[in-house]
Protein backbone atom coordinates (compact mmCIF):
# COMPACT_ATOMS: atom_id res chain seq x y z
CA UNK A 1 0.00 0.00 0.00
CA UNK A 2 1.81 3.54 -1.06
CA UNK A 3 1.58 6.40 1.56
CA UNK A 4 -1.86 8.25 1.44
CA UNK A 5 -1.01 11.57 0.12
CA UNK A 6 -2.69 14.98 0.38
CA UNK A 7 -5.10 15.05 -2.21
CA UNK A 8 -4.40 18.64 -3.21
CA UNK A 9 -1.31 20.98 -3.54
CA UNK A 10 -0.54 24.45 -2.06
CA UNK A 11 -1.11 27.45 -3.99
CA UNK A 12 -0.73 30.62 -1.17
CA UNK A 13 1.17 29.75 2.15
CA UNK A 14 0.79 31.34 5.28
CA UNK A 15 3.68 32.12 7.36
CA UNK A 16 3.85 30.47 11.36
CA UNK A 17 5.55 32.49 13.76
CA UNK A 18 8.17 30.16 15.82
CA UNK A 19 8.74 31.08 19.46
CA UNK A 20 10.92 30.09 21.77
CA UNK A 21 10.58 28.36 25.69
CA UNK A 22 11.12 32.00 27.55
CA UNK A 23 8.11 33.34 24.90
CA UNK A 24 5.68 31.05 25.58
CA UNK A 25 6.14 30.88 28.90
CA UNK A 26 5.47 34.78 29.33
CA UNK A 27 2.64 34.17 26.40
CA UNK A 28 1.49 31.77 28.57
CA UNK A 29 1.48 33.50 31.92
CA UNK A 30 0.14 36.80 30.29
CA UNK A 31 -2.70 34.66 29.32
CA UNK A 32 -3.68 33.33 32.50
CA UNK A 33 -2.77 29.71 31.70
CA UNK A 34 -5.79 29.38 29.65
CA UNK A 35 -4.42 29.43 26.12
CA UNK A 36 -8.18 30.57 24.51
CA UNK A 37 -6.45 34.14 26.17
CA UNK A 38 -3.43 33.46 23.91
CA UNK A 39 -3.10 35.44 21.36
CA UNK A 40 -3.22 32.58 17.20
CA UNK A 41 0.09 34.19 16.53
CA UNK A 42 2.01 33.10 19.31
CA UNK A 43 0.96 29.05 18.79
CA UNK A 44 2.96 26.84 15.96
CA UNK A 45 0.29 24.43 15.52
CA UNK A 46 -2.95 25.70 16.41
CA UNK A 47 -5.24 22.42 17.50
CA UNK A 48 -7.65 24.13 19.24
CA UNK A 49 -10.87 23.62 16.92
CA UNK A 50 -11.39 21.99 13.46
CA UNK A 51 -14.35 24.98 13.41
CA UNK A 52 -13.87 27.66 10.77
CA UNK A 53 -10.03 26.84 10.87
CA UNK A 54 -9.59 25.15 7.16
CA UNK A 55 -8.32 25.89 4.55
CA UNK A 56 -10.67 26.78 1.35
CA UNK A 57 -10.74 25.11 -2.08
CA UNK A 58 -9.47 26.95 -5.56
CA UNK A 59 -13.36 25.98 -6.36
CA UNK A 60 -14.54 27.81 -2.95
CA UNK A 61 -12.50 30.77 -3.51
CA UNK A 62 -13.56 31.45 -6.99
CA UNK A 63 -17.26 30.79 -5.44
CA UNK A 64 -16.67 33.35 -3.47
CA UNK A 65 -16.73 36.08 -6.03
CA UNK A 66 -19.98 34.70 -7.91
CA UNK A 67 -21.43 36.27 -4.08
CA UNK A 68 -25.27 37.72 -4.98
CA UNK A 69 -25.15 40.16 -2.08
CA UNK A 70 -28.66 40.98 -2.87
CA UNK A 71 -30.89 41.57 0.44
CA UNK A 72 -33.77 38.89 -0.40
CA UNK A 73 -33.76 35.92 -3.02
CA UNK A 74 -30.48 35.89 -3.98
CA UNK A 75 -29.02 33.44 -6.29
CA UNK A 76 -26.53 32.78 -4.27
CA UNK A 77 -28.99 31.79 -1.44
CA UNK A 78 -30.83 29.38 -4.37
CA UNK A 79 -27.42 27.49 -4.23
CA UNK A 80 -26.94 27.42 -0.74
CA UNK A 81 -30.79 25.96 -0.51
CA UNK A 82 -30.15 23.45 -3.43
CA UNK A 83 -27.22 21.67 -2.11
CA UNK A 84 -28.69 21.37 1.31
CA UNK A 85 -31.98 20.07 0.15
CA UNK A 86 -29.73 17.75 -2.27
CA UNK A 87 -27.69 16.11 1.11
CA UNK A 88 -30.79 15.99 3.86
CA UNK A 89 -34.06 16.19 1.65
CA UNK A 90 -35.19 18.30 4.84
CA UNK A 91 -37.96 21.08 3.34
CA UNK A 92 -37.43 24.25 5.23
CA UNK A 93 -33.51 25.55 5.61
CA UNK A 94 -32.54 28.49 7.72
CA UNK A 95 -29.03 29.71 7.10
CA UNK A 96 -27.23 31.39 10.38
CA UNK A 97 -23.91 32.54 11.37
CA UNK A 98 -23.13 29.49 12.73
CA UNK A 99 -24.02 26.12 14.66
CA UNK A 100 -24.80 27.75 18.15
CA UNK A 101 -27.26 30.57 16.17
CA UNK A 102 -29.49 27.60 14.94
CA UNK A 103 -28.89 26.37 18.62
CA UNK A 104 -29.95 29.17 20.55
CA UNK A 105 -33.06 29.65 17.65
CA UNK A 106 -34.31 25.96 17.97
CA UNK A 107 -33.95 26.38 21.80
CA UNK A 108 -36.11 30.08 22.40
CA UNK A 109 -38.78 28.77 19.92
CA UNK A 110 -39.32 24.95 21.42
CA UNK A 111 -38.01 24.76 24.98
CA UNK A 112 -40.37 25.32 27.65
CA UNK A 113 -38.41 25.77 31.27
CA UNK A 114 -38.16 21.91 32.86
CA UNK A 115 -38.11 20.10 29.48
CA UNK A 116 -35.87 17.49 28.99
CA UNK A 117 -33.45 17.00 25.75
CA UNK A 118 -31.62 13.51 25.56
CA UNK A 119 -28.32 13.41 23.00
CA UNK A 120 -25.19 11.18 23.11
CA UNK A 121 -23.59 13.95 24.33
CA UNK A 122 -24.12 17.63 23.69
CA UNK A 123 -21.59 19.82 22.72
CA UNK A 124 -21.05 22.54 25.32
CA UNK A 125 -22.97 24.97 23.32
CA UNK A 126 -25.89 22.88 22.53
CA UNK A 127 -25.93 22.26 26.04
CA UNK A 128 -25.42 26.21 27.14
CA UNK A 129 -28.13 27.06 24.80
CA UNK A 130 -30.80 24.30 25.66
CA UNK A 131 -30.21 25.08 29.70
CA UNK A 132 -29.76 28.88 28.89
CA UNK A 133 -33.70 28.02 27.64
CA UNK A 134 -34.59 26.26 30.94
CA UNK A 135 -34.45 22.32 29.66
CA UNK A 136 -32.04 19.43 31.35
CA UNK A 137 -29.59 18.65 28.59
CA UNK A 138 -29.08 14.65 28.98
CA UNK A 139 -26.34 12.87 27.84
CA UNK A 140 -27.01 9.00 27.16
CA UNK A 141 -23.80 8.18 24.94
CA UNK A 142 -23.40 4.27 24.94
CA UNK A 143 -20.97 2.77 27.74
CA UNK A 144 -18.64 2.03 25.04
CA UNK A 145 -18.40 5.90 24.26
CA UNK A 146 -17.09 6.30 28.14
CA UNK A 147 -14.05 4.09 27.94
CA UNK A 148 -11.20 5.48 26.36
CA UNK A 149 -9.50 2.09 25.35
CA UNK A 150 -12.66 0.00 24.36
CA UNK A 151 -11.97 -0.50 20.63
CA UNK A 152 -15.18 -0.20 19.53
CA UNK A 153 -16.49 0.99 16.19
CA UNK A 154 -19.22 2.99 17.07
CA UNK A 155 -18.90 4.70 20.36
CA UNK A 156 -20.70 7.52 19.80
CA UNK A 157 -24.22 5.76 19.09
CA UNK A 158 -26.78 6.22 21.97
CA UNK A 159 -27.54 4.00 24.75
CA UNK A 160 -31.11 2.83 23.36
CA UNK A 161 -32.24 1.59 26.76
CA UNK A 162 -31.24 4.55 28.52
CA UNK A 163 -32.80 6.78 25.68
CA UNK A 164 -36.13 4.56 26.74
CA UNK A 165 -35.65 4.71 30.22
CA UNK A 166 -35.02 8.46 29.67
CA UNK A 167 -38.42 8.62 28.04
CA UNK A 168 -40.32 6.77 30.36
CA UNK A 169 -39.24 8.77 33.38
CA UNK A 170 -39.70 11.91 32.21
CA UNK A 171 -42.11 11.47 29.87
CA UNK A 172 -42.91 12.24 26.31
CA UNK A 173 -44.43 15.78 27.20
CA UNK A 174 -41.21 17.03 28.18
CA UNK A 175 -39.34 16.20 25.81
CA UNK A 176 -39.76 18.83 22.63
CA UNK A 177 -36.92 16.83 20.93
CA UNK A 178 -34.62 14.10 20.54
CA UNK A 179 -30.91 15.17 19.46
CA UNK A 180 -27.74 12.99 18.26
CA UNK A 181 -24.28 14.00 17.51
CA UNK A 182 -22.99 12.85 14.42
CA UNK A 183 -19.66 12.93 14.98
CA UNK A 184 -19.61 12.97 18.74
CA UNK A 185 -17.30 15.56 19.82
CA UNK A 186 -17.77 15.87 23.22
CA UNK A 187 -17.06 12.20 23.47
CA UNK A 188 -13.85 11.85 21.33
CA UNK A 189 -15.16 12.50 17.47
CA UNK A 190 -16.84 8.74 17.71
CA UNK A 191 -18.97 8.09 15.04
CA UNK A 192 -22.64 6.94 15.14
CA UNK A 193 -23.75 4.02 13.08
CA UNK A 194 -26.81 3.86 10.44
CA UNK A 195 -28.31 1.21 12.98
CA UNK A 196 -27.96 3.39 15.84
CA UNK A 197 -29.95 6.68 14.22
CA UNK A 198 -32.61 4.22 13.09
CA UNK A 199 -33.06 2.45 16.11
CA UNK A 200 -33.40 6.62 17.80
CA UNK A 201 -35.20 7.61 15.16
CA UNK A 202 -37.90 4.62 16.21
CA UNK A 203 -37.86 4.92 19.53
CA UNK A 204 -38.28 8.56 19.46
CA UNK A 205 -41.46 8.41 16.63
CA UNK A 206 -43.12 5.56 18.60
CA UNK A 207 -43.68 8.47 21.61
CA UNK A 208 -44.09 11.39 18.77
CA UNK A 209 -40.61 13.30 19.83
CA UNK A 210 -39.22 14.79 17.10
CA UNK A 211 -35.75 13.83 16.04
CA UNK A 212 -33.33 16.32 15.45
CA UNK A 213 -29.27 16.04 14.44
CA UNK A 214 -26.45 18.21 15.34
CA UNK A 215 -24.92 17.45 11.89
CA UNK A 216 -21.66 19.40 12.67
CA UNK A 217 -19.17 16.40 11.14
CA UNK A 218 -22.15 14.38 9.20
CA UNK A 219 -19.47 14.44 6.21
CA UNK A 220 -16.51 12.17 8.84
CA UNK A 221 -19.54 9.91 10.02
CA UNK A 222 -20.80 9.19 6.61
CA UNK A 223 -17.27 8.15 5.91
CA UNK A 224 -16.75 6.07 9.18
CA UNK A 225 -20.13 4.29 8.11
CA UNK A 226 -19.03 3.51 4.68
CA UNK A 227 -15.75 1.86 6.10
CA UNK A 228 -17.61 -0.08 9.34
CA UNK A 229 -20.83 -0.96 8.74
CA UNK A 230 -22.13 -3.18 6.91
CA UNK A 231 -24.35 -2.83 3.19
CA UNK A 232 -22.41 0.69 3.22
CA UNK A 233 -18.93 -0.52 1.37
CA UNK A 234 -20.48 0.67 -2.32
CA UNK A 235 -22.54 3.60 -1.23
CA UNK A 236 -20.80 6.77 -2.36
CA UNK A 237 -20.72 9.51 0.96
CA UNK A 238 -23.76 11.61 -0.41
CA UNK A 239 -26.11 8.87 -0.38
CA UNK A 240 -25.01 7.85 3.20
CA UNK A 241 -25.78 11.16 4.23
CA UNK A 242 -28.94 11.43 2.58
CA UNK A 243 -29.78 8.12 4.25
CA UNK A 244 -28.61 9.66 8.26
CA UNK A 245 -30.97 12.90 7.15
CA UNK A 246 -33.79 11.20 5.75
CA UNK A 247 -34.44 9.85 9.74
CA UNK A 248 -34.23 13.28 11.09
CA UNK A 249 -37.06 15.51 11.07
CA UNK A 250 -34.48 18.13 11.47
CA UNK A 251 -31.04 19.28 11.98
CA UNK A 252 -28.79 21.97 13.47
CA UNK A 253 -25.36 22.30 11.31
CA UNK A 254 -22.11 24.76 11.77
CA UNK A 255 -20.45 25.06 8.56
CA UNK A 256 -17.92 25.87 10.27
CA UNK A 257 -16.85 22.00 10.10
CA UNK A 258 -18.44 19.68 7.44
CA UNK A 259 -18.92 22.80 5.79
CA UNK A 260 -15.38 23.10 4.97
CA UNK A 261 -15.93 27.35 5.54
CA UNK A 262 -14.76 29.69 8.18
CA UNK A 263 -18.19 30.87 8.71
CA UNK A 264 -21.95 29.82 8.90
CA UNK A 265 -24.60 27.16 9.92
CA UNK A 266 -27.79 26.15 9.16
CA UNK A 267 -31.20 24.89 11.11
CA UNK A 268 -33.47 22.82 9.10
CA UNK A 269 -36.75 21.27 9.54
CA UNK A 270 -39.55 19.43 8.15
CA UNK A 271 -42.16 20.33 10.71
CA UNK A 272 -44.20 23.52 8.79
CA UNK A 273 -45.43 25.13 12.46
CA UNK A 274 -42.02 25.20 13.53
CA UNK A 275 -40.75 27.09 10.46
CA UNK A 276 -42.83 29.82 11.06
CA UNK A 277 -41.48 30.07 14.47
CA UNK A 278 -38.01 29.76 13.31
CA UNK A 279 -38.55 31.99 10.30
CA UNK A 280 -39.80 34.63 13.00
CA UNK A 281 -36.65 34.28 14.93
CA UNK A 282 -34.27 34.14 12.68
CA UNK A 283 -35.35 37.42 11.03
CA UNK A 284 -35.10 39.00 14.90
CA UNK A 285 -31.91 37.62 15.37
CA UNK A 286 -29.59 37.06 12.29
CA UNK A 287 -31.20 38.67 9.24
CA UNK A 288 -34.12 37.64 6.29
CA UNK A 289 -34.47 33.89 5.62
CA UNK A 290 -32.38 34.15 2.53
CA UNK A 291 -29.21 35.15 4.45
CA UNK A 292 -29.93 34.78 8.09
CA UNK A 293 -26.52 35.95 9.27
CA UNK A 294 -24.34 35.21 6.60
CA UNK A 295 -23.18 36.95 3.37
CA UNK A 296 -24.08 35.94 -0.17
CA UNK A 297 -20.49 35.31 -0.20
CA UNK A 298 -20.49 32.71 2.70
CA UNK A 299 -23.36 31.18 1.07
CA UNK A 300 -21.49 30.26 -2.18
CA UNK A 301 -18.42 28.90 -0.44
CA UNK A 302 -20.85 26.99 1.86
CA UNK A 303 -22.78 25.46 -1.19
CA UNK A 304 -19.27 24.33 -2.65
CA UNK A 305 -17.37 23.30 0.61
CA UNK A 306 -20.55 20.81 1.63
CA UNK A 307 -20.18 18.71 -1.81
CA UNK A 308 -16.22 18.83 -1.53
CA UNK A 309 -16.60 17.31 2.28
CA UNK A 310 -18.84 14.27 0.66
CA UNK A 311 -15.45 13.34 -1.80
CA UNK A 312 -14.57 10.52 -0.77
CA UNK A 313 -10.69 10.97 -1.77
CA UNK A 314 -10.46 13.98 0.64
CA UNK A 315 -12.14 11.97 4.04
CA UNK A 316 -9.37 9.20 3.04
CA UNK A 317 -6.84 11.44 3.17
CA UNK A 318 -8.50 13.33 6.05
CA UNK A 319 -9.04 9.89 8.17
CA UNK A 320 -5.19 8.71 7.20
CA UNK A 321 -3.42 11.57 8.53
CA UNK A 322 -5.62 11.31 12.12
CA UNK A 323 -4.63 7.75 12.05
CA UNK A 324 -1.18 8.19 11.19
CA UNK A 325 -0.80 10.50 14.82
CA UNK A 326 -3.14 8.28 16.45
CA UNK A 327 -0.95 4.89 15.46
CA UNK A 328 2.18 6.73 16.20
CA UNK A 329 1.39 8.21 19.82
CA UNK A 330 -0.18 4.48 20.75
CA UNK A 331 2.90 2.95 19.61
CA UNK A 332 5.11 4.96 22.01
CA UNK A 333 2.56 3.94 25.10
CA UNK A 334 0.92 7.50 25.02
CA UNK A 335 -3.30 7.32 25.92
CA UNK A 336 -5.55 8.15 24.26
CA UNK A 337 -9.25 7.48 22.92
CA UNK A 338 -8.89 4.43 20.72
CA UNK A 339 -9.74 4.11 18.02
CA UNK A 340 -9.39 7.67 16.80
CA UNK A 341 -12.16 10.43 15.91
CA UNK A 342 -13.04 11.75 12.80
CA UNK A 343 -11.32 15.27 13.45
CA UNK A 344 -9.22 14.83 16.31
CA UNK A 345 -6.70 13.06 18.22
CA UNK A 346 -7.81 13.07 21.88
CA UNK A 347 -5.42 12.35 24.74
CA UNK A 348 -6.92 10.50 27.62
CA UNK A 349 -5.31 13.39 30.41
CA UNK A 350 -6.24 10.77 33.68
CA UNK A 351 -4.20 8.45 32.05
CA UNK A 352 -1.70 10.49 31.32
CA UNK A 353 -1.48 12.20 34.73
CA UNK A 354 -2.92 10.11 37.17
CA UNK A 355 -0.98 12.33 39.67
CA UNK A 356 -3.42 15.15 39.90
CA UNK A 357 -6.83 15.08 40.96
CA UNK A 358 -9.64 15.45 38.27
CA UNK A 359 -10.82 18.85 40.17
CA UNK A 360 -7.71 20.27 39.70
CA UNK A 361 -7.39 19.98 36.35
CA UNK A 362 -5.29 17.15 34.61
CA UNK A 363 -6.59 18.61 31.14
CA UNK A 364 -5.36 21.93 31.83
CA UNK A 365 -1.81 20.61 32.92
CA UNK A 366 -1.72 18.84 29.81
CA UNK A 367 -2.89 21.70 27.41
CA UNK A 368 -0.32 23.68 29.25
CA UNK A 369 2.65 21.48 28.75
CA UNK A 370 2.05 21.14 25.39
CA UNK A 371 2.21 24.78 24.55
CA UNK A 372 5.11 25.81 26.70
CA UNK A 373 6.89 22.52 24.99
CA UNK A 374 6.05 23.16 21.61
CA UNK A 375 3.80 26.30 21.02
CA UNK A 376 1.27 23.67 20.59
CA UNK A 377 -2.40 24.91 21.69
CA UNK A 378 -5.16 22.29 22.12
CA UNK A 379 -8.05 22.21 24.13
CA UNK A 380 -9.42 20.79 28.14
CA UNK A 381 -12.62 18.51 27.31
CA UNK A 382 -12.62 17.93 31.06
CA UNK A 383 -13.77 19.14 34.26
CA UNK A 384 -13.08 22.46 33.45
CA UNK A 385 -15.43 22.34 30.20
CA UNK A 386 -17.74 20.22 31.47
CA UNK A 387 -17.75 19.70 35.25
CA UNK A 388 -21.77 20.05 37.06
CA UNK A 389 -21.69 22.87 39.52
CA UNK A 390 -24.26 22.37 42.41
CA UNK A 391 -26.20 25.96 43.89
CA UNK A 392 -23.27 26.39 46.05
CA UNK A 393 -20.91 26.15 43.19
CA UNK A 394 -19.54 22.26 44.63
CA UNK A 395 -18.48 20.46 41.68
CA UNK A 396 -18.55 17.30 40.29
CA UNK A 397 -15.92 15.79 37.92
CA UNK A 398 -16.70 15.38 34.26
CA UNK A 399 -16.38 11.19 33.27
CA UNK A 400 -13.27 11.95 31.28
CA UNK A 401 -10.50 14.61 31.65
CA UNK A 402 -9.59 14.74 27.61
CA UNK A 403 -7.65 16.90 26.02
CA UNK A 404 -8.44 17.69 22.16
CA UNK A 405 -5.64 18.03 19.48
CA UNK A 406 -8.34 19.19 16.80
CA UNK A 407 -7.24 18.96 13.40
CA UNK A 408 -8.39 22.23 10.77
CA UNK A 409 -9.01 20.71 7.64
CA UNK A 410 -6.82 21.00 4.44
CA UNK A 411 -4.29 23.22 6.67
CA UNK A 412 -1.02 21.21 8.38
CA UNK A 413 0.85 18.67 6.23
CA UNK A 414 3.03 15.59 7.27
CA UNK A 415 6.13 17.54 9.18
CA UNK A 416 3.77 19.66 11.19
CA UNK A 417 1.92 16.51 12.49
CA UNK A 418 5.48 14.74 12.81
CA UNK A 419 6.87 17.47 15.04
CA UNK A 420 3.87 17.20 16.96
CA UNK A 421 4.12 13.73 18.15
CA UNK A 422 7.96 15.24 18.97
CA UNK A 423 5.83 17.38 21.17
CA UNK A 424 3.74 15.01 23.05
CA UNK A 425 6.42 12.32 23.36
CA UNK A 426 8.73 14.84 25.40
CA UNK A 427 5.93 15.95 26.94
CA UNK A 428 5.16 11.88 28.14
CA UNK A 429 8.89 11.69 29.21
CA UNK A 430 8.72 14.77 31.29
CA UNK A 431 5.14 14.18 33.12
CA UNK A 432 5.69 13.91 36.42
CA UNK A 433 6.96 17.69 36.81
CA UNK A 434 3.19 18.64 35.35
CA UNK A 435 1.40 20.95 37.80
CA UNK A 436 -2.29 20.68 38.26
CA UNK A 437 -4.28 23.93 38.41
CA UNK A 438 -7.38 26.20 40.25
CA UNK A 439 -9.72 28.47 38.81
CA UNK A 440 -9.28 31.92 39.86
CA UNK A 441 -11.84 33.66 37.66
CA UNK A 442 -14.75 32.26 36.00
CA UNK A 443 -18.23 33.54 34.15
CA UNK A 444 -21.28 31.63 34.64
CA UNK A 445 -21.53 30.14 31.19
CA UNK A 446 -18.93 28.31 29.01
CA UNK A 447 -16.18 29.38 31.28
CA UNK A 448 -13.62 27.20 29.97
CA UNK A 449 -13.25 30.32 27.30
CA UNK A 450 -12.73 32.95 29.74
CA UNK A 451 -11.60 31.45 32.87
CA UNK A 452 -8.19 32.76 34.57
CA UNK A 453 -6.12 29.65 36.21
CA UNK A 454 -3.12 29.26 38.56
CA UNK A 455 -0.91 26.40 39.05
CA UNK A 456 -0.81 24.60 41.94
CA UNK A 457 2.62 24.41 43.60
N1 LIG B 1 -22.26 21.15 17.79
C1 LIG B 1 -21.06 20.55 17.79
C2 LIG B 1 -20.99 19.05 17.86
C3 LIG B 1 -19.90 21.30 17.71
O1 LIG B 1 -18.72 20.68 17.70
C4 LIG B 1 -20.00 22.72 17.64
C5 LIG B 1 -18.80 23.54 17.61
C6 LIG B 1 -21.27 23.31 17.62
C7 LIG B 1 -22.38 22.49 17.69
C8 LIG B 1 -21.45 24.80 17.52
O2 LIG B 1 -21.10 25.31 16.27
O3 LIG B 1 -19.12 26.81 16.67
O4 LIG B 1 -20.52 27.02 14.63
O5 LIG B 1 -21.41 27.73 16.80
N2 LIG B 1 -17.69 23.12 17.92
C9 LIG B 1 -16.45 23.84 17.87
C10 LIG B 1 -15.36 22.96 18.40
C11 LIG B 1 -16.47 25.20 18.45
O6 LIG B 1 -14.24 23.47 18.63
O7 LIG B 1 -15.58 21.76 18.56
P1 LIG B 1 -20.51 26.80 16.10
Amino acid sequence: MRTIIEPFRIKMTEPLKLTTAPERKKALAKANNNVFLLDAEDCCIDLLTDSGTGAMSAQQWAALMLGDESYAGSKSWKKFEAVVKNITGIKYIFPTHQGRAAESILATCIIKKGDVIPNNNHFDTTRANLEFAGAYAIDLVCDAGLDPADESPFKGNIDIAKLEKCIAEYGPGRIPFGMITVTNNTGGGQPVSMANIRAVKEVLAKNNIPFMIDACRFAENAYFIKQREDGYQDKTLLEIAQEIFSYADGATMSCKKDGLANIGGFLICNNEKWSHQFRNMLILREGFPTYGGLAGRDLEVIAVGLMEALEYDYQVYRHATIKYIGDKLTKKGIPIVRPVGGHAIFLDAKAFLPHIEPLQYPGIGLVNALYLEGGVRSVELGSVMFARRDENGVETASPMELVRLAFPRRVYTQSHFDYLIEVIEKVWQDRDKIPGYKITYQPEFLRHFTCQMEKIQ
